[in-house]
């Protein structure tokens, strides 16, 4: 399966995708991450990036193209895969399809998962990050074992910065304007899965996995 995930800041989208790359057992990219692995480099790639991130901003297209192209094409894409955050506007939608294209294959679905706003402020208020390897937690709804240590590698958790409350506003702004106009562009190729993302994870997780089935017995 080739999917991307679409959503607002906080609704799950990294939670999910890591789950569901593992049940699928496809490689998963998230280009918010990646953008933080270069910023915590201090590579001049990171030092841009931040300047965008740190106000809310999506990092300029030509960078965030450029990195999801070189993935793709480092991977087997026969085998299938799923992008988190990207893409973040119609011109990143479109490029996309011009590279999956290039290379002969299509999108198969964009999962987007519908959360409303008073639950993803929760959401974001209570998130832990960790710094080493990017897992993600919540204080409430997914504490980790040990008070601000990572399960899977041990390292400090954190809260990021554009967790703040000004930042996610913007981010917010930028999500309605800039992201919202994607739905529509999968919609209108009917390649558009809505999600209800309230519930537990696993709860969430249940519906995704079942959209997902039913849409590979009726391609049969
Ligand atoms: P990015 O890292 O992509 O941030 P985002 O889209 O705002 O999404 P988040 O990572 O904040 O949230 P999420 O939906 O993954 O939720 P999560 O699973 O963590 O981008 C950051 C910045 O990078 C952008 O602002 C931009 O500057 C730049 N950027 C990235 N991609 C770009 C692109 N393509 N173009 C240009 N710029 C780009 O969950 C949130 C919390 O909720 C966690 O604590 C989690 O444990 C909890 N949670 C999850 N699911 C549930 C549930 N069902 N119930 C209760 N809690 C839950």
């Amino acid at each position: 399966m080739r999917l991307v995930f679409l959503g607002p800041p906080g609704a799950g989208k990294g939670t999910q995708v890591k789950m569901l790359s593992k049940a699928l057992g496809v490689p998963s990219m998230a280009t918010g991450d990646v953008l933080r692995m270069e910023v915590a480099s201090g590579s001049e790639l990171g030092r841009e990036a931040k300047s965008y991130m740190d106000k809310g901003e999506l990092v300029p297209d030509d960078i965030v193209i450029k990195i999801v192209e070189k993935w793709l094409r480092s991977i087997n894409i026969a085998k299938g895969f799923i992008l988190d955050g990207y893409p973040r506007n119609v011109r990143q939608a479109r490029e996309l399809d011009e590279i999956l294209r290039q290379m002969n294959v299509e999108l198969t679905a964009a999962i987007y998962l519908d959360v409303p706003e008073n639950e993803i402020v929760r959401r974001l208020s209570g998130r832990l990050t960790c710094r080493k390897c990017g897992a993600v937690y919540h204080i409430e709804f997914n504490p980790p074992k040990e008070d601000r240590k990572c399960d899977v590698c041990g390292s400090e958790l954190y809260q990021r910065e554009d967790d703040k409350e000004d930042v996610v506003r913007q981010r917010f702004r930028v999500y309605t304007e800039s992201t919202k106009p994607v739905l529509d562009y999968y919609k209108d190729k009917g390649k558009l899965l809505v999600i209800d993302g309230l519930g537990s994870i696993e709860e969430v997780n249940k519906r995704i996995l079942k959209r997902l089935q039913e849409l590979s017995s009726s391609s049969k």
